[in-house]
């Protein structure tokens, strides 16, 4: 059995993918064809000659400009159902997809809008695929306190409907610590939460994350790595880490896939999962992940198990259906 015949056959949750981040060029295109939006290029070939980036923030300037394409409620169900139909052969049976309200509100996109073609496609997606799926909806942290309260605000009709509050965007200068009153509101209102922290930022913000914002899950946390306190903190409390190795590549958070740390992170105790984060951008989805990490650090098979099974213990999914996955 070649190694993504077994990858693609491990059933597995992914735990940190931006919706927004799964927008292909090709759709793109066709987006823009359909709402009359002008995008600055030529040709699908052009869109993917432009995704090289040395830092995170290379990468947000155009994943904020391709998401201008996504226009109406068909636009997002669109979006989303094509990451389902594309992840349904990745073995995925479980996804907690985040989504950016902020980056269409701001461009007067209404809420409702947004998450509702994203519900109607994940509810698409459980009677085709069999995938069951939730919301996390993400601030974005570039934008101010007030910013994200009143997206908080927006959310409320749909609270049932939303499993998580997570914390994206440029982490560099905008520290967990500036939604710690957000994230207290949101988990007034029975919500989860979760966060970006130590992919550029240093471990202190992971820190910031545990202890200021009472985060559920960790997204990314490459660099706790480099405090062994933290490290030690992380494996002691099972906190489950969304790591994605092709986006960490792509955004130079690795030199390169052999200097990748899944291993290292196993080896610590930690609950590692490995995820694609924005697929469309970092050139592959969650079992190119696992591939490239695998054929770079040399996992075994045991160590691939362990992965899938961590996606589902890290999952929000409740007890009883974790344990039917496992
Ligand atoms: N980091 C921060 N913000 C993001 C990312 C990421 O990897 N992907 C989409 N928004
Ligand atoms: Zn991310």
């Amino acid at each position: 059995m070649t190694m993504r015949a077994f990858i693609a056959g491990l059933p597995k949750a992914e735990l940190h993918l931006h919706i927004e981040g799964s927008l292909e060029p090709e759709l793109m295109f066709a987006l823009a064809r359909r709402n009359n939006i002008a995008i600055p290029f030529d040709s699908v070939e052009a869109v993917r000659a432009a995704y090289s980036f040395t830092r995170l923030q290379d990468f947000l300037d155009i994943y904020y400009q391709g998401a201008n394409v996504l226009i109406h409620s068909q636009d997002f169900h669109d979006l989303a159902a094509a990451y389902f139909d594309r992840v349904a052969q990745d073995g995925v049976v479980h996804a907690e997809i985040m989504f950016d309200p902020q980056t269409h509100t701001a461009r007067g996109i209404a809420f409702d809008t947004v998450i509702s073609g994203l519900l109607s496609a994940m509810e698409e997606a459980e009677a085709k695929h069999g995938i069951t799926s939730r919301l996390i909806m993400s601030f974005l942290r570039h934008l101010d306190e007030d910013d994200a309260f009143a997206t908080l605000e927006m959310a409320r009709p749909w609270l049932d409907r939303i499993e998580a509050v997570g914390l994206d965007s440029s982490e560099l200068g905008h520290p967990p610590e500036k939604f710690a009153r957000v994230f207290a509101a949101a988990r007034a209102l029975g919500l989860k939460s979760v966060a970006h922290a130590g992919e550029e930022g240093p471990p202190a913000y992971v820190v910031q994350a545990l202890d200021l914002l009472a985060i559920d899950r960790l997204d990314h946390g490459n660099r706790s790595l480099e405090d062994a306190a933290l490290t030690a903190r992380l494996a002691r409390t099972a906190m489950t880490l969304t790591v994605c190795p092709l986006s960490n590549l792509k955004l130079c958070v690795v030199d390169t896939m052999d200097d990748h740390p899944i291993d290292r992170m196993l080896r610590e105790g930690l609950r590692a999962t490995i995820n694609s984060d924005d697929p469309a951008y970092f050139g592959g989805y969650v079992a190119d992940n696992y591939i490239a990490a695998a054929e770079a650090r040399g996992l075994s098979k045991d160590d691939l198990v362990r992965l899938a099974r961590n996606s589902f213990l890290g999952s929000f999914l409740p007890d009883d259906v974790v344990a039917d996955h496992l």
